[in-house]
């Protein structure tokens, strides 16, 4: 059933946003004819403005019932800060928890990740491994290699409409989180995954059943053709197809991608479309001068694609977001002493080697779409928890 907080959410959006004076921003349809609410875990390295891939979900009506940070551009502590600087913004704290994450990847290291470029060319983003740089931490940047318990506190308070988070982190890992939000609620929970796949692997190796008992995972990550890409395009084309959400962890990758969740989405060289101009920008603050929109104006990059977005609007609507995809066997290479270390290998069925699954990927999406979609959501979050119609937590 609808709770009638939701449905009174939701009512109040359609009749008295102020969208309606604004005709040429159309609101998505809301999903009111189903009557569960679908569940879902968001996991990333978050950072200033990586909260639209939650307000995506809450926008749908959908329970975000915690957030879980992950070590990949940056370390998981870092990261989970940011989601609890973020809802504190967003005045979400009180339903929404956030779970730090694993420190470290199952396996690689800085020194690990630095010997490879050494050994097979330089990535043209190295997220967490980039080498250690105080200068560079001073200036605002969230620490890399070095020691993963340090906080830069800098990366808060010299960032516009921002600040160093007041709020703390739930009890227990990421990883026990997950296993036992979805013991509470088999069946009901998806999980998102914007950053690399460490706490999500440690949860299926911790509960064989974890995995089959979700509604399923969305990832973003798989770029499939970036060895082309890289050898014709420039240096920040490569930089748009660099997958570094997979080589930051390639073993908690192919745990994650041969275990039985009921289906598994990719989202990758699709998600590079939306990339927000300073147009883009100033308009979610025209539309809806908040707190939120302001974030996004200060902060958001004007050469970067909405990745996670574009990987959260899939979730959420797939419907209205995919324009195709397909259905395709996919491993990864785990063995170090490769260039392809990290990087996902399609495969038809009468070629693979044993013990691959099938997974879900997606070729093209409407960006028009997308683009509407995260102005949405930026325009018009929920003002606070009374807004939402589960608090999150179990
Ligand atoms: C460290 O960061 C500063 C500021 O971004 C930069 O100028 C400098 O080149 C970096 N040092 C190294 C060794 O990369
Ligand atoms: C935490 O509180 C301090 C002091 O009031 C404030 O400056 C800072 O912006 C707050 N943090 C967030 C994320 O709102
Ligand atoms: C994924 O699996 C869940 C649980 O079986 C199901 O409800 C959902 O419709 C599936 N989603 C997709 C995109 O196949
Ligand atoms: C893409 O989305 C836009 C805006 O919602 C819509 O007008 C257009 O028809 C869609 N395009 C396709 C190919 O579905």
């Amino acid at each position: 059933m609808l709770r009638p907080r939701t449905l009174f959410y939701i009512l109040a959006l359609l009749f008295s946003s102020p969208a309606s004076t604004h005709p040429s921003q159309p609101l998505p349809s809301l999903p009111i004819s189903t009557n569960t609410q679908p569940k879902v875990i968001l996991d990333n390295d978050w950072n200033p403005t990586a909260f639209i891939a939650f307000l995506l979900p809450l926008y749908y009506n959908h329970a975000v019932l915690g957030l879980a940070s992950d070590t990949a551009n940056s370390w998981a502590l870092q990261t989970g800060l940011h989601a609890l600087a973020s809802l504190e913004i967003a005045s979400l704290s009180s339903c929404i928890p956030v779970y730090k994450g694993s420190d470290y990847p199952l396996l690689q290291t800085a020194h690990t990740f630095q010997t490879y470029e050494v050994l097979h060319g330089k990535l043209p983003w190295k997220g967490v491994f980039a080498k250690e740089n105080a200068t560079n931490e001073q200036l605002g940047n969230d620490p890399t290699s070095g020691d993963p318990r340090r906080v830069v506190k800098e990366a808060f308070t010299t960032k516009e409409h921002y600040g160093f988070p007041n709020g703390s982190f739930a009890e227990g890992s990421a990883a026990e989180f997950l296993v036992r939000a979805v013991r509470e609620n088999p069946g009901q929970v998806r999980i998102f995954s914007g950053g690399s796949l460490t706490n999500i692997a440690l949860a299926v190796r911790l509960d064989a059943d974890f995995a089959k008992n979700t509604a399923g995972l969305w990832i973003m990550g798989g770029y499939v053709d970036r060895f082309l890409e890289q050898a014709v395009g420039d240096v920040l084309r490569a930089d748009l197809v660099s997958d570094i959400n997979f080589v930051v962890d390639p073993e908690a990758t192919k745990i994650v991608l041969t275990a039985d969740f009921p289906n598994i989405t990719l989202v990758a060289n699709s998600a590079n479309g939306v990339i927000p101009d300073q147009a883009f920008l100033d308009e979610l603050v025209a539309v809806n001068d908040n707190p939120l929109s302001r974030l996004v104006r200060a902060n958001q990059p004007t050469y970067l694609p909405f990745w996670d977005e574009t990987a959260a609007a899939v979730m959420v609507d797939r419907e209205g977001v995919v324009l195709d995809e397909v259905e395709v066997y996919v491993d990864i290479d785990t063995s170090y002493h490769s260039p392809f270390y990290g990087y996902i290998r399609p495969y038809q069925a009468a070629l693979m080697p044993p013990g691959l699954r099938k997974v879900k990927y997606i070729n093209k999406v409407n960006d028009t779409k997308v683009a509407e979609m995260i102005k949405t959501v930026v325009q018009f979050p929920p003002r606070d928890c009374s807004e939402l119609g589960v608090g999150g937590g179990v």
